[in-house]
């Protein structure tokens, strides 16, 4: 396999070598569809492309966005939904971001509009990702079928451990969630794979250098075939120096 590496030195420069890529990518395409990923690691990021985006430095308007996942369970008005987070971190025009809702009475059918509508709107030629410690890709949770497409999904402990607080203990917290496949993700023209804090470190190397399977999602991402790694130097740690 192989993959571009770039390492940053902390969180903030992460965010800004995160929006250079994302700006090289609306020069090549101001239209390009991207998937969105919430989570902290990217908060930098999205600051950095709110920043560019008041300043003129990065122009949005015509770009699709679509988001990687979201609860399922919660009213849309919930502070911790994912729609909250981007209303929060994300203060960017766009043409649209699209989400799937947490209060979704059928989530089969809520999934296959949202599949359709990127399916319409030719698939997505960027996704920038966070992984999660247990090697989760959006809420695509270890077992994961690497053909694995839209659908509602039953969350695993240590992704709900990581956000019981937002949502005021672990027993108010969601048991399911909405994504992205594994397989849809796979199709996106670039990946962008954002890892930050000591936290990441041993997650990231296996997911890159161990073996590819459906017990660490993010190992499928060996197989992409232009997979870029924007670490801060805590998750890059334990990477081989060079990315082969
Ligand atoms: P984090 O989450 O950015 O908050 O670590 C990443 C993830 O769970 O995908």
């Amino acid at each position: 396999m192989s993959y571009r590496l770039i390492v940053a030195a902390d969180s903030g420069e992460l965010g800004s070598r995160a929006a250079d890529l994302l700006a090289e990518a609306l020069a090549a395409r101001p239209d390009a569809v991207l998937g969105l990923p919430t989570g902290r690691t990217p908060v930098s990021s999205y600051a950095e492309l709110t920043r560019r985006s008041t300043q003129g430095g990065i122009d949005l308007t015509r770009a699709v966005a679509f988001a990687l996942d979201e609860w399922l369970g919660v009213s849309p008005d919930h502070p911790a939904t994912n729609a909250a987070f981007f209303r929060r971190h994300l203060s960017v025009p766009l043409a649209a971001l699209h989400l799937m809702r947490s209060d979704a009475d059928d989530p089969a059918a809520e999934c296959a509009a949202f599949q359709s509508l990127l399916r319409e709107s030719g698939g997505l030629d960027l996704a920038l990702l966070g992984i999660g410690l247990n090697g989760h890709l959006a809420f695509n949770e270890p077992g994961s079928g690497f053909d694995s497409r839209c659908r509602g999904i039953d969350l695993a402990e240590t992704t709900r451990r990581a956000h019981a607080s937002e949502f005021g203990g672990l027993a108010a917290t969601p048991r399911r969630g909405l994504t992205l496949g594994l397989a849809d993700i796979m199709e996106a023209r670039q990946a962008l794979l954002l890892a930050s804090g000591p936290g990441k470190a041993a997650v990231l190397a296996r997911a890159l250098c161990g073996p590819l399977t459906e017990d660490l999602p993010a190992s499928i991402l060996q197989r992409h075939p232009a997979l870029v790694v924007v670490a801060d130097r805590a998750a890059a740690a334990e990477l081989p120096r060079r990315a082969a």
